[in-house]
């Protein structure tokens, strides 16, 4: 099967150009100013942008354990809606991936099931040493400093520094940390426990919480030189962190919803934006937008993290924390740059690229000849509301829900196959998604 795109203004990390591309089953075969190559089908996109197929490098897809809240039919196609073609699969599912056999469990369903590309994380914690040693083809280790929905924090108080030397010394993949301190949430948790309103997430977690552990953890990884990445990252005191001791060894990423939902929106939305680490105040929101648009942050995740209508409108303490996010990730920075926040290069920076430099992906994040045709059409010009009945995750709503966005997604390509066109899932029984390979 060969596809040709012709007059596509292709984007890359630093630069676009217009050019020919053409795709040979799975892999991008040539590029070049003109190919008059016959093809099966052919696409004029002339004044559409063509993308690498984002990376999503953190979500929540809930298989096995939790397949009310998503599954990887749902989850897959509320990847390929929002341009998504490859997503990394966090730990705390149900059993945790946390041992060998409940990776290869994870594995076996999810490819059966998966319709975009996938990675694992595999959950480190602090007496699965030598199951970690031998988690293989896994794109990174994930470690919860702090509880959060479906997780547990490490158990005993400080061997935190134990776990994270013994994954450095005895691994060679990155290790991601959810950093929020548990001892002072919990502090704080007390003094607000009569407080039953949604605001007071952002208290109980507040900046202290993400700097204290942050800073331990970045502590730790310096001793050792182990490569560590901090998850969504959201304070202005973790950005000043990351200035000062980030580099290619500590890395951090961003979340949508850090950057575009503010405390004031607990007004309306309440626990619907109830996530770990919280929303926050303007002026952190502005310090992580600088810290994005600088090239301190490598990457933006969603941290999709679906939980069902119901689930959710019950009273703040008992509702489970996270909100859904892999659909629209790329129209919020697609708006971004018709907002000249962002420049197009920026999006594929921190969307594709950047994910796939900073954990090792083969063939990914790139219009490259020789490269995976995960790819992205992109119309910059089209305005539309985000409406919970066109998320395609099994929650069915988005915290986003009502914003009016310019720039979309129009067609996703996964390993050449076309999966997604005008925000419809197309040819989905051909669609097949495959496991990434990270070196
Ligand atoms: C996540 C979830 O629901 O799995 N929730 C969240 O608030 N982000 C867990 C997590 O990533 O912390
Ligand atoms: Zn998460």
């Amino acid at each position: 099967m060969k596809i040709l795109f012709k007059n596509a203004e292709i984007v890359s990390a630093s630069e676009t150009s217009i050019k020919d591309v053409l795709v040979e089953d799975e892999k991008i075969e040539k590029i070049d100013d003109n190919i008059n190559e016959k093809a099966d089908k052919e696409y004029d996109l002339t004044g559409k942008y063509l993308l690498p197929g984002v990376i999503d490098a953190h979500v929540h897809f809930r298989t096995p354990g939790y397949e009310a809240k998503e599954d990887w039919k749902t989850g897959s196609a509320a990847a390929l809606a929002g341009g998504v073609t490859t997503v990394f699969d966090m730990p705390n599912t149900k059993p945790h991936t946390t041992t060998l056999e409940a990776l290869a469990a994870k594995r076996e369903i999810v490819a059966r099931n998966a319709k975009v590309n996938y990675g694992f994380f595999f959950g480190g914690e602090a007496d699965n040493l030598e199951d970690c040693k031998e988690a293989e083809g896994i794109v990174g280790f994930k470690v919860y400093m702090g509880a959060t929905t479906g997780q547990k924090a490490l158990g005993k108080k400080d061997n935190i520094e134990d776990l994270l030397e013994d994954l450095f010394a005895n691994t060679d993949r990155v290790v991601a940390v959810h950093a929020e301190d548990e001892a002072i949430m919990q502090k704080h948790a007390e003094v607000y426990q009569g407080d039953h309103t949604a605001e007071v997430h952002s208290l109980i977690r507040n900046d202290e919480v993400a700097f204290t552990a942050a800073k331990k953890a970045i502590h730790i990884a310096k001793k050792y030189e182990g490569r560590m990445h901090i998850c969504h990252m959201s304070t202005k005191k973790e950005v000043e962190l990351i200035r000062k001791f980030g580099g290619d060894l500590i890395t951090c990423e961003v979340t949508p919803h850090h950057l575009f939902l503010s405390i004031k929106d607990y007004s309306t939305h309440g626990n619907f934006v109830k996530v770990n680490p919280p929303i926050r105040g303007q002026h952190d929101q502005d310090i992580l937008w600088k810290a994005v648009q600088d090239g301190v942050v490598r990457i933006i995740a969603s941290d999709h993290a679906p939980h069902l209508r119901e689930e959710k409108d019950v009273d703040y303490w008992k509702a489970p924390a996270g909100v859904p996010g892999v659909q629209t990730t790329l129209p919020l920075m697609l708006n971004a740059v018709n907002d000249e926040r962002l420049e197009i290069q920026d999006v594929v920076r921190l969307l594709s690229y950047g994910p796939a430099k900073l954990y090792g992906v083969q063939s990914k994040g790139a219009i490259r000849e020789g490269y995976d045709a995960d790819l992205v059409v992109v119309d910059m010009n089209l305005m539309q509301q985000v409406k919970d009945k066109d998320m395609k995750s099994k929650c069915g709503w988005s915290p986003f829900s009502d914003m009016y966005l310019k720039g979309w997604p129009e067609m996703t390509f996964v390993r050449g196959v076309l999966g997604m066109e005008n925000g419809r899932i197309v040819r989905s029984e051909e669609l097949e998604g495959k496991e990434v390979v990270v070196s």
